[in-house]
């Protein structure tokens, strides 16, 4: 049997070596067990004399007290090993930098409608919106087109039914307007939206783009007011010094009729590439509402008069950013569209 001595030693040889605590409690378990020698010298003491009995009774005792002692310093020694552990485990780095949420801008189309309808509504018109899908009726009969007139080709159109179609130009909601105000008057609105026609993409053509109409109807509203109301636009487009020009042109609903250029914002209309050397951009088409279609709304041509224009929301985008393919507008290129935030 080993002495009390070398059993110290070696308890506190092992416990000073143990790496976790439930090796430690395999120790604790060992040594001061049912079974351990300590309990074993406890034992033994029933063979001793009498007046050997207290003296090794007390060195076990003693024995037992060390062992407990440095087992219990070994167990909060590993406690606090081990938590320092797990807390470094699961660390986190806040030196990390945050996620920033993706913020979007606006699309430049919207940005350039946002900016046509800004400038109306400072000048007192209204903003009015209509259907995509429109009768046959608004699109071209009010508008004085008939069934044969070769203006229908030119708008050769995406028919839902005989009767129904995607309209090919706000001028529809031009007539739904004019329909729902007579008899009353003035009328001062533009019309935003989408418009469609069976047409081939290609860098200067889409099937779908947007436009914008205006229509202005009141007392002796004449094609100089006309005049004014654009070159204000105009102005505020492409800048102060911007002058326009009227030619003389034909659509159906409009009489007189004019194409709108507008001086080249990018040469002063010196001449350049933009503007084809002439100096002089077109920008939309525009005139004095045709007798036909104040008649055909409910108004007396001869007690009212005006004028209506047409822009193409695309177009002023194009000329504004200096955009060479109208297909960017639809393509979603992310690109493409995060560089107007600086628009914005
Ligand atoms: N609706 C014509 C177009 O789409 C534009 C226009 C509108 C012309 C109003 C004159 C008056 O081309």
């Amino acid at each position: 049997m080993k002495t009390i001595e070398e059993l110290l030693q070696e308890a506190t040889q092992k416990i000073q070596d143990v790496k976790d605590s439930s090796s430690l409690n395999d120790l604790r378990v060992l040594y001061l067990g049912k079974k351990g020698p300590v309990q074993e010298l406890m034992k033994g003491m029933k063979d001793l004399s009498k007046e050997e009995k207290p003296i090794f009774g007390q060195k076990v005792n003693q024995l037992k007290q060390d062992l407990s002692k440095m087992i219990e310093e070994k167990k909060e020694q590993l406690a606090a090993l081990e938590m320092q552990k797990k807390i470094e485990s699961e660390k986190i780095d806040i030196t990390l930098p945050g996620r920033k949420p993706e913020l979007g801008n606006a699309h430049p189309l919207n940005l350039v409608r946002q900016e046509l309808e800004d400038l109306f509504i400072g000048l007192g018109y209204q903003v009015i919106e209509g259907d995509d899908i429109v009768d046959d009726e608004y699109c071209f009969e009010r508008a004085n087109i008939p069934k044969d007139h070769p203006a229908r080709d030119m708008q050769d159109s995406l028919y839902i039914d005989p009767n129904r179609l995607l309209r090919t130009h706000t001028t529809a909601i031009q007539m739904v307007v004019l329909e729902e105000s007579a008899p009353n008057l003035p009328i001062k609105v533009v019309c935003p939206g989408k418009v469609y026609r069976r047409d081939d993409d290609d860098a200067t053509h889409s099937h779908q783009f947007m436009q914008m109409e205006g229509l202005v109807i009141g007392e002796k509203v004449t094609l100089a007011d006309l005049k004014g109301t654009l070159e204000f636009m105009a102005r505020k487009l492409f800048g102060q010094d911007r002058q326009i020009r009227f030619r003389p042109s034909y659509f159906p609903f409009t009489e007189p009729s004019v194409e709108v250029d507008v001086s080249c914002h990018i040469c002063n209309g010196k001449g350049c590439p933009t503007c084809k050397g002439t100096g002089w951009i077109e920008i939309l088409g525009a005139g004095e509402v045709h007798p036909n279609v104040l008649k055909m709304a409910g108004y007396d041509p001869k007690k009212c008069s005006g004028f209506a224009f047409g822009v193409g929301i695309e177009r002023v985008a194009m000329l504004k950013y200096g955009i060479d393919d109208i297909r960017h507008f639809y393509t979603n290129d992310k690109r493409f569209n995060s560089t107007f935030k600086r628009y914005e």
